[in-house]
């Protein structure tokens, strides 16, 4: 089985070939700007009094960038740099260890693995290591995570929690800004959550490599939790601008599935991981996505005669094996527009 880059990174001078990208997307030597133009929103406010302005807010920045931050959004702080010191060990552990969560057996739900879950046919690796499992319902995966660091399974499954209640929270936010009826997501339309936590080492030639391709993401929003360095870009009017990295914040986007049910609104955005020659960095990505048998399709409220549906109806997981065949493609939404009539 293919070697994880975290064991092997560190005997490298020089980037080895099949990591680097061909030039036309590989991140070159072009300084990419830090932005502060990705919204800040401080969800606390939405609690006190000013729910509307929040709101709109939160849909603007989906409509423009796709992405925003949200501070004060009730996760505790602690629980925050606990999940992260385990995520962070996680790939500090023993090779044996580690090797034994990495498998190629597609039924397992919880792995370890490199690059992507196409290594085999895939024509540059990515610098970069993950973990993936799904953490909702948690009683239903918890007793498949990791045993080791010891407090993985705790301190995961806790945190896990309190993101899915934020991840709540946004949606409810969301649906009113849409003019849905209150609660339309409580259902299972956020049925499933799934961890990615990523490691991008540090890497000798980040100008060459990638830690995560251009792409977007297929669920509904994804909630980010970054260490305190920067790798996220973003591509907004055709040019990429970084994600500045804010303490105690998450980086928030919204997912194709998001975009089909707000009938094209809010706007499922690229984005791409650049590696550094200094830190590595480790990111846990919890993907809010509607349950595998669920009907993904233009909410019907919002549209009409004058607002037709633009995407057809069809269930989740036909669009995520189609999403999955097609990675790192962007023509993906093409297949779900709905024909004109
Ligand atoms: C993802 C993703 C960004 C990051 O997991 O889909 O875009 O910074 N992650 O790790
Ligand atoms: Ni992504």
């Amino acid at each position: 089985m293919e070697k994880l880059i975290t064991s092997c990174w560190s005997n490298f001078q020089s980037v080895p070939g099949n990591y680097i990208f061909p030039p036309e997307s590989r991140p070159g030597n072009v300084k990419v700007p830090f932005s502060n133009s990705i919204p800040v929103i401080d969800l606390s406010e939405a609690h006190k009094g000013d729910r509307t302005n929040t709101i709109q807010k939160i849909i603007k920045a989906a409509e423009e960038f796709g992405f925003f931050q949200v501070i004060n959004h009730g996760v505790s702080v602690n629980e925050m740099k606990e999940a992260m010191s385990v995520f962070k060990e996680i790939f500090q552990m023993p090779e044996e260890y580690k090797k034994k969560l990495c498998t190629n057996d597609p039924s397992k739900p919880c792995k370890m693995f490199t690059s992507s879950f196409n290594y085999a046919t895939e024509k540059v690796h990515l610098w970069r290591d993950s973990l993936r499992h799904p953490c909702y319902p948690l009683e239903q995966w918890q007793h498949l995570w990791p045993e080791n660091p010891t407090t993985y399974r705790e301190c995961v499954g806790n945190f896990s929690n309190e993101v899915k209640e934020l991840g709540s929270r946004i949606m409810n936010l969301i649906s009113e800004g849409l003019g849905l009826k209150c609660g339309y997501f409580d259902n299972d339309l956020t049925g499933s959550m799934i961890l990615s936590v990523n490691h991008y080492p540090s890497c000798p030639e980040p100008s060459l490599t990638l830690g995560m391709s251009k792409h977007s993401d297929p669920n509904l929003i994804t909630i980010l939790m970054q260490d305190d360095v920067s790798g996220l870009q973003v591509l907004k009017d055709g040019k990429w601008i970084a994600v500045e990295v804010l303490p105690h914040s998450f980086v928030i986007n919204i997912g194709y599935a998001l975009q089909i049910i707000s009938n094209g609104k809010l706007k499922s955005v690229e984005h791409r991981v650049v590696t550094n020659s200094s830190q590595g960095r480790t990111t846990a990505a919890f993907c809010l996505a509607p349950s595998d048998d669920c009907t993904v399709e233009p909410a019907e409220a919002i549209t009409d005669e004058h607002n037709p549906p633009i995407f057809k109806s069809f269930k989740y997981k036909d669009f995520i094996s189609h999403y999955f065949n097609k990675y790192g493609d962007t023509v993906v939404l093409k297949s779900f527009v709905a024909p004109k009539n």
